[in-house]
């Protein structure tokens, strides 16, 4: 097994790259399933996610080829059967993606019922309405869902909430469904765009992404194409909370700023400087930093996936902070193990409150999710002394060299082997 070893207190400082974006990754790679010729995708993470994306699209028969670490050609012709297989589906929330796409190139699909982080109930109605709406027929067998159509034909889709997964799965079935479809209180995320820009590079025609409502004439051929990936706005957030966090001065390149608007928004209003250049941002903090409430919403609010990392952040700041989390029931499993580090947050359902300020002291914790462990390495990398993460699986889920990148910025950070024996734990430094 592996952990990672922070020996904290030391400003971040210098240049970084930020990655492709791992949630339109997911959506990209399930994509090439409709294609009908090779794809060439570019900027795509090396991250746990998206090797088991890979992974998925090779056991059902598609051609994969890494070109470079990063850009891959991926041919799904040989695709014959619409079956994930189950073990394969049931570890990962963007295996749902699956269902769009096998539906909309055969009219059939088998999918495990979605898993990911733990982040509370994530049901799939919204992604069965969609599909019930173009005219499938849905069941559930053994943990599996099925879904099968004669035919898909263009409808109204209304979501009755805004869901990143269900729009991403509309669009999925219905670019090569025959007429015309519209997606109304569809989600505008960033990775949103992305996949439509995908789809509408390829042939597709897909109007409206990123605003509330998505047009969608069906069409029956997609074309190869080279596609390269937008820049992972999470990742980024994550690292421009970080700087701040050990009051650092950190430039981020291959950014588009524009995605970053309520992540810089809620930092400048902290008193964290915020420069904004065409491709880069630059984050320190000339000042001291002061307590804020934020309230996390659908994109183009506050990200949900940047909750738990602002609030590592925020208990570096004097004064109680407020965090709102109206996306996840349960988002603040990082709380517990925060307070073995000394922070003071206390929290009632959907809020937590931070009283912040009092110096962060490192210890051994574990990452009980994604954003949770990012959150856990802020902590750490602010904090006096040494921090060991285990259950980094989950972070390698959705940061690329992560490691590597923060020791660029100067941190004193190391991803240890160790063997659990009997409850005690020997070490390999690697
Ligand atoms: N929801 C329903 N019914 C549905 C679908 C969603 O009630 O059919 C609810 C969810 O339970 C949740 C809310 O609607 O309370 C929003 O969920 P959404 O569908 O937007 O989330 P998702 O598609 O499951 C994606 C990202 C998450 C990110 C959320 C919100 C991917 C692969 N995952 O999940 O990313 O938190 O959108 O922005 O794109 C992460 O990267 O750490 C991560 C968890």
């Amino acid at each position: 097994m592996e952990k990672f070893v922070i020996n904290g207190g030391i400003p971040l400082r210098g240049t970084i790259a930020a990655s492709g974006a791992k949630n339109a990754a997911v959506a990209i790679v399930a994509a090439t399933i409709l294609c009908d010729e090779p794809c060439i995708i570019e900027n795509c993470p090396q991250i746990s996610d998206i090797t088991f994306c890979m992974k998925i699209l090779r056991s059902m028969g598609a051609e994969v080829k890494m070109i470079d670490k990063n850009k891959f050609m991926i041919d799904t012709r040989r695709i014959i059967s619409p079956k994930v297989p189950y073990d394969m589906a049931r570890v990962m929330r963007a295996s749902s993606y699956f269902l769009g796409t096998l539906l909309g190139r055969f009219h059939e699909a088998h999918v495990a019922l979605p898993g990911g982080c733990d982040l509370g109930d994530r049901p799939i109605d919204q992604h069965l309405k969609a599909f019930r709406a173009l005219g499938a027929k849905d069941s559930l067998l053994n943990g599996e869902v099925h879904l099968n159509a004669d035919s898909l034909i263009g409808n109204l889709i209304y979501f009755d909430r805004n869901s990143v997964g269900a729009t991403i799965n509309a669009m999925l079935a219905s670019v090569k469904a025959n007429g015309y479809t519209v997606i109304e209180n569809a989600a505008k995320e960033p990775h949103v765009v992305d996949l439509a820009n995908f789809l509408n590079a390829m042939g597709a025609s897909i109007m409206g992404a990123g605003t509330d409502t998505i047009k969608i004439h069906g069409v029956s051929y997609l074309k190869g194409v080279e596609y390269s990936i937008i820049p992972d706005q999470i990742e980024i957030g994550t690292f421009m909370a970080a700087a701040a966090a050990t009051r650092g001065d950190v430039t981020i390149t291959n950014v588009i700023p524009k995605h970053l608007e309520s992540i810089t928004a809620a930092l400048r209003k902290i008193g964290v400087a915020v420069e904004e250049y065409d491709e880069a941002v630059r984050v320190y903090t000339p000042n001291e930093l002061v307590k804020t409430k934020i309230i996390t919403m659908p994109h183009p609010g506050f990200p949900t996936d940047m909750q738990p990392q602002i609030s590592a952040l925020l208990t570096t700041v004097n004064g109680a902070s407020v965090i709102k989390d109206e996306i996840f029931d349960n988002r603040f499993r990082y709380v517990s193990e925060l307070r073995r580090m000394g922070a003071d947050i206390s929290v009632d359902q959907k809020s937590a409150i931070i009283q912040g300020g009092e110096k962060l002291k490192g210890a051994p914790v574990i990452a009980p999710d994604l954003r949770a462990g990012a959150a856990l390495i802020i902590a750490g990398l602010a904090a006096e002394g040494v921090t060991e993460i285990q259950d980094i699986h989950y972070i390698e889920r959705g940061y690329e060299n992560i490691v590597e990148k923060l020791q660029a910025l100067g941190a004193d950070i190391k991803r240890i082997h160790f063997e659990e024996y009997n409850g005690s734990q020997i070490r390999h430094d690697a």
